[in-house]
C-alpha cells in the first residue's frame, strides 16, 4: 500500500492505495466519484476520462499513485465552470446523448478541444474526439454540439484560459488526407511541396526484434546530401523540427528530452535519454533511446535509424527512416495500430518539410509545416505511439 495525496476537484484527498489501483476505480470505489464511467478499461472507449493536471487522461489506465500531488478533475468538478456549462446545454440541445454513458468522457474532451482549437472545423472535431467511443447516439450530434459551442463563443466569449497546443498535435494535412476515408494507405498526393514523400514502406523487417514493431519509410529534400547530413548531426535543429518535443540536455552526442503528445483523447508526456551514433562515411545514423510517460507510467524503446543518399546528381537527398520501438505498459496497446502506423509515416512527411524549411533558411518549422500542405500547420500526428521511439529520437521524447 503507498499513501498519497492528491487534490480532487479543489479538495484535498488523503487515501491508501495498493499500487495496482487505477485512478478510475479510486475515484469511484473510494471517493465515490461515480461521474467518472469505466467502459472498455483498456484505455480505447474514453469514457474514463478525467483531467490530470489540467490535461486529459484516461484514468482506466492511470495508476493511482501516479496522481500523487497532482490536481485530478472528474465530471463533478465543473460545475462552475462557464464553458462546460455550455458544453451540457449543447450536447442536450443537440442530442449529443442517449444513454449517457459516454457523455462525461465526451465532455471532457469537448472542453479540451474547444480550449486547445477555438477555429475548429468538423474535421478536426472528429479526429480530437476519436478516441471517446459512443455505442447508442452516434457522432453528428455531438459534433455539431461541439461546433455551435465554438460558434457561440466567438458572438458570446467568455473567459477561457486558452490552452497552448503544446502537445504534438495531427497536421490539418493529415487530417485532410485522412479524413473520413479508413486508414489504409495514405494516398502519397498530399500537397508536400518540397518534400516528396515516397513510401514503399514494409511495417517488419527480417531481423525485428521479438515484440517491437518496425515502421520504415522516406523522404526527399531538395539539398545535397553534406548539407543535410551536418543538419541531422546538430540535435538542437533537429529537435525543432519535431512538434512538442524538448531537448533539455545534450552533452556530446548523448542527449536528454521531453515530448508532449496527444493522440485523441490519449495524452502523454514522454521523458528519457538518447544516443546518436553516426557513421559519416556510410551517412547512416542511429539513434537509440528510452524514455517513460509520467502519467501512464508507460515505457518505451526505440532505435531510429537515417540513411542518406544522394539524388539527381546530388541536388536532392532522399532520407530513409526506419523506426522500430517497444512500448511497455498501459500504452503498449496502441502500438500497432494501423492508424498509428500511417500516422507516422505522414508525420515523417511533415518532419522532413520542417526540415526543408529549416535547411532553406527561409521559415520557421510551423510555417515549413504548413507550406508542406494545403492549410495544415504542423504534422505532428505520427508521433502518438511512435512516441517511442520518435522522443527518443529527438531528445528524450517519449
Ligand atoms: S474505460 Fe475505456 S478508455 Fe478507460
Ligand atoms: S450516449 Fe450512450 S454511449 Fe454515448
Amino acid at each position: 500500500m503507498s499513501v498519497i495525496e492528491l487534490t480532487i476537484n479543489d479538495r484535498s484527498v488523503r487515501g491508501d492505495v495498493e499500487s495496482r489501483v487505477h485512478l478510475g476505480d479510486f475515484l469511484r470505489d473510494t471517493q465515490n466519484l461515480t461521474g467518472t464511467h469505466l467502459g472498455c478499461e483498456h484505455g480505447v472507449c474514453g469514457a474514463c476520462t478525467v483531467l490530470v493536471d489540467g490535461e486529459p487522461v484516461r484514468s482506466c489506465i492511470t495508476f493511482a499513485v501516479a496522481c500523487d500531488q497532482q490536481k485530478v478533475r472528474t465530471i463533478e468538478g465543473f460545475d462552475d465552470d462557464e464553458l462546460m456549462k455550455r458544453l451540457r446545454r449543447s450536447f442536450s440541445i443537440h442530442h449529443g446523448l442517449q444513454c449517457g454513458y459516454c457523455t462525461p468522457g465526451m465532455l471532457i474532451t469537448a472542453r479540451d478541444i474547444v480550449r486547445r482549437f477555438p477555429d475548429a472545423d468538423e474535421a478536426r472535431i472528429r479526429l480530437e474526439l476519436s478516441g471517446n467511443l459512443c455505442r447508442c447516439t452516434g457522432y453528428m450530434g455531438i459534433v455539431a454540439a461541439i461546433s455551435a459551442v465554438l460558434a457561440d463563443l466567438k458572438e458570446n466569449p467568455i473567459a477561457i484560459a486558452q490552452a497552448p497546443v503544446t502537445r504534438a498535435v495531427v497536421s490539418d494535412a493529415t487530417i485532410s488526407a485522412l479524413a473520413f476515408e479508413t486508414f489504409a494507405a495514405a494516398p502519397a498526393s498530399a500537397p508536400q511541396a518540397a518534400v516528396a514523400a515516397s513510401t514503399a514502406s514494409t511495417d517488419q523487417p527480417a531481423t525485428l526484434r521479438k515484440g517491437w514493431t518496425a515502421i520504415d519509410d522516406s523522404f526527399v529534400v531538395p539539398f545535397a546530401l553534406d548539407k543535410v547530413w551536418a543538419f541531422m548531426g546538430d540535435l538542437p535543429s533537429v529537435t525543432s523540427c519535431l512538434p512538442g518535443a524538448e531537448l533539455v540536455e545534450q552533452d556530446g552526442e548523448s542527449v536528454k528530452g521531453r515530448i508532449a503528445i496527444k493522440f485523441g483523447p490519449m495524452s502523454a508526456n514522454f521523458a528519457g535519454a538518447a544516443r546518436l551514433e553516426r557513421n559519416d562515411a556510410a551517412h547512416r545514423a542511429v539513434m537509440r533511446g528510452a524514455g517513460q510517460d509520467n502519467i501512464s507510467r508507460s515505457r518505451a524503446n526505440g532505435d531510429v535509424t537515417y540513411a542518406l543518399s544522394s539524388e539527381d546528381d546530388g541536388a536532392r537527398t532522399r532520407v530513409a527512416v526506419t523506426l522500430e520501438y517497444m512500448l511497455q505498459g498501459p500504452l503498449a496497446q496502441f502500438s500497432r495500430s494501423g492508424l498509428v502506423k500511417d500516422f507516422v509515416r505522414r508525420m515523417i512527411a511533415d518532419f522532413g518539410a520542417r526540415i526543408t524549411a529549416q535547411l532553406g533558411g527561409s521559415a520557421t518549422p510551423e510555417a515549413a509545416a504548413s507550406a508542406s500542405s494545403a492549410k495544415f500547420n504542423a504534422g505532428s500526428l505520427v508521433w502518438s505511439v511512435i512516441w517511442g521511439r520518435i522522443r527518443q529520437l529527438f531528445g528524450k521524447g517519449d
